[in-house]
């Protein structure tokens, strides 16, 4: 259990300084690395965390532009309310950065050039973008919004559509406009550097299947995540592609070229850089070596972070690492899954879910707010699937496992110390390390849970040791003993025992709940947690020492957990109330809205706006659903002059079979517009109700020839 020669050097994923972070995100990518951090330094490991904000990219200047004040603002302002959040909450970097400051712009650019001068790793492509000529600029893929080829939505963005999930490129965007005017944009030539990610595909693949590195042991393969290595996997398979590293932007890290004027490295390539500046800046700060904590066989650099992030983390940064030299490559990868809300995802726009510093600002006159909602997000980790957060078990994972059973074991020790021994603890004397053998079993397997990442089970383990505790006392039942003989020789075993329990448990406390471990602590008269504090306890006790000693004096006995549901007050259960009923509303409101009368009748138009619609009355003769789409039908339509081709968006309500002989109205002069690589000639008119259901409009008489003209 003694600490090893490594150096752990622990990252969260930097959040965009664009907004406030929610519950998802802190148990997607801090409380975890905290946890593991914490841990970390009880047993007495080298580490660093570091954390910071990403202050580049689309992200930053859209807000900016939706707020209408400057990047700038932005940044200062999330910067500052994130980084506060976290500390309140405990999470402890030993620094949090931010990639505005000259150190991180100075040490992306000498990474580029690195790479640049390498000579192979980049190459230059001059290719058409989307420029908006009101704005006279370049558009990121956030400032184009058009209608997704996959699944026909009209609001997708130039890099995802949100609504069917699918990555995107700009230019497969079906009416694109720019955020900016509203207006079409246009395409016009640009030069920009691309990282040849697709001559990494070789190592990548024995790294991400084996854990080899140039024929070398790296990490444990079997260490990593199911999901993580899957992810991956498919990426691999799909082959690497050069990835465009740098944008035509005014915001960002300038590109240290010549005759690159106007263009900032891409947000992407900037922002995992931020883990080395930000190292460089605390060894700054710190007069230490920021090489030590990157270079080296020791380093054990470890990433924490959501999903949505795998890529970059497991393929695109270490492939930019190995394509510099010298720095080490991540061990692990522990990303989560997400977390959802009362059973849906958190979304901003309908206001579901909750902010970090709401949820602070909700419960300020709750002592263990920090500690409650810290218990509840690691009791319910998204590690390997996604979670959900409940009120429900917020309560009761609080009320029931640390007030209930560990504020209620350590009131015990406590009170009984106190009443049978003055509050000092007695000699050990029988066979207690024999009987304290089950929770030392207990603790290693707690220790090598939170080592394999595996944090869930190990809060479970840390509950397990004080329900132990518990069971122990119940059984031993010293207060019977005491009853009998108030120098009875057994007591000072038994409490003996409890008290190493209480000791352990104070410590194994600090990685989830610190705030409470340090009053557990107080409590014991253990002072505050020193670092291998861990490695020792256990050391001791598996040389049969105890860790508290004979004779040391503990606190006076002191209520640890007031309750969230407490009779006595209900302060805190009806903020939880609260909470409940404000979903509860959003969702009768959602409700509503599906059955929302038919939308009011638009505004009116001149009959030669009608006119110029040249609607035919057809028939669909054949009908295939467009592979890899849930959505479109490609069907052939007689409008009796000619036959069609039309793309529908129907495929989920109607199987191609079905409307094989459907008589239907098309909008024949539509502009034709590529669907999926298939032109699409028209418009096939559907109604729609409340409900979402699509019904064809026919021709009444069915014997009305094709071709007819609907007027
Ligand atoms: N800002 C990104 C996000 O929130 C994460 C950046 S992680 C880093 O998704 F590695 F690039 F820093
Ligand atoms: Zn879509």
């Amino acid at each position: 259990m003694s600490p090893s020669k490594k150096r752990y050097l622990v990252t969260s994923a930097l959040p965009y300084a664009n907004g406030a972070l929610h519950l998802g995100h802190l148990a997607g990518a801090y409380l975890p690395a905290d946890i593991y951090v914490r841990y970390l330094r009880m047993k007495g490991e080298e580490v660093l965390f570091v954390c910071g904000s990403d202050e580049h990219g689309a992200a930053i200047t859209m807000r900016a532009k939706k707020e209408g004040v400057s990047p700038k603002e932005i940044i200062d302002k999330y910067h500052e309310l994130n980084k506060t959040t976290f500390e309140c909450l405990g999470i402890s970097f030993d620094i949090y950065h931010r990639t505005s400051d000259p150190l991180h712009h100075e040490t992306a650019q000498q990474f580029f050039l690195r790479l640049y001068e390498r000579g192979d790793q980049f190459e230059e492509r001059t290719t058409e973008q989307y420029y908006d000529e009101e704005y006279q600029q370049f558009l990121a893929d956030r400032y184009i919004v058009g209608t997704c080829p996959k699944c026909g939505y009209e609001e997708a963005y130039g890099d995802q559509c949100e609504k069917c999930g699918s990555a995107l490129s700009p230019l497969e965007l079906i009416n694109p406009r720019s955020v900016l005017s509203g207006k079409p944009p246009v395409l016009r030539q640009t030069t920009h550097w691309y990282f040849r990610l697709d001559k990494h595909e070789g190592w990548l693949r024995e790294w991400i299947s084996q854990g080899t590195l140039d024929g070398r042991p790296h990490h444990d393969p079997a260490k990593w995540r199911k999901h993580v290595v899957g992810q991956c996997t498919s990426w691999l398979d799909q082959g690497l592609q050069p990835r465009a590293i740098t944008r035509d932007l005014d915001w960002g890290v300038p590109v240290p070229l010549e005759g690159a004027a106007g263009k900032v490295l891409y947000v992407w390539f900037d922002a995992p850089i931020g883990y080395i500046s930000a190292t460089r800046r605390w060894a700054k700060d710190q007069g230490q070596d920021w090489e030590a904590w990157w270079k080296g066989e020791e380093v054990q650099l470890v990433h924490f972070i959501g999903k949505d992030n795998i890529v970059f983390h497991c393929i695109v940064f270490p492939a930019m690492l190995k394509a510099h030299g010298e720095f080490a490559l991540p061990v692990n990868v522990p990303a989560n899954q997400f977390l959802n809300f009362e059973g849906q995802k958190f979304s901003k726009s309908r206001g579901w879910g909750l902010e970090q510093h709401e949820y602070l600002e909700a419960f300020k006159d709750f002592p263990n707010r920090e500690d409650a909602l810290r218990w509840a997000l690691a009791r319910n980790l998204p590690e390997n699937r996604d979670s959900d957060f409940k009120w429900d078990e917020f309560v009761e994972f609080h009320d029931k496992e640390l007030a209930d059973n560990l504020g209620n074991f350590i009131n015990r020790v406590v009170v009984l110390t106190n009443k049978y021994f003055g509050g000092k603890v007695p000699a050990l004397s029988g066979p207690w390390t024999e009987i304290l053998a089950p929770v030392r079993q207990l603790a290693r397997q707690w220790s090598a849970s939170i080592e394999d990442f595996n944090l869930k089970q190990a809060a479970l383990l840390f509950m397990e040791v004080s329900s132990w505790g518990n069971q122990y006392l119940q059984e031993q039942a010293p207060w019977a003993l005491y009853k009998e003989d108030k120098q009875h020789p057994r007591l000072a075993e038994i409490m003996g025992v409890a008290l190493q329990v209480a000791a352990l448990l104070s410590m194994m406390a600090e990685p989830y709940v610190p705030f409470s471990a340090a009053r557990l602590r107080k409590l014991l008269g253990m002072g505050s947690l020193r670092k291998g504090e861990w490695a020792e306890a256990m050391e001791a006790l598996d040389a049969g020492m105890p860790i508290l000693p004979e004779g040391h004096q503990i606190g006076e006995p002191q209520i640890l957990f007031a309750k969230i549901a407490d009779r006595k007050d209900d302060s805190r259960l009806k903020i939880v109330e609260q909470q409940k009923a404000k979903l509860k509303a959003l969702q009768e409101k959602a409700e509503d809205t599906v059955a929302l009368p038919y939308p009011p009748v638009a505004p009116q138009i001149a009959y030669d706006d009608f006119a110029k619609l040249d609607i035919r009355t057809g028939t669909i003769l054949a009908a295939e659903r467009v592979p890899k789409t849930d959505k479109l039908l490609k069907l052939t339509v007689d409008i009796g002059i000619e036959k069609r081709t039309v793309v529908s968006g129907i495929a989920h309500q109607y199987e191609p079979e079905a409307v094989i002989g459907q008589r239907v109205l098309l909008l024949a002069n539509l502009a034709p517009r590529k669907l999926r690589d298939i032109l699409s000639q028209g418009m096939i008119l559907m109604a729609e109700d409340k409900e979402g259901k699509l019904v064809f409009v026919q021709p009444a008489d069915p014997t009305m020839d094709n071709g007819a003209k609907v007027s």
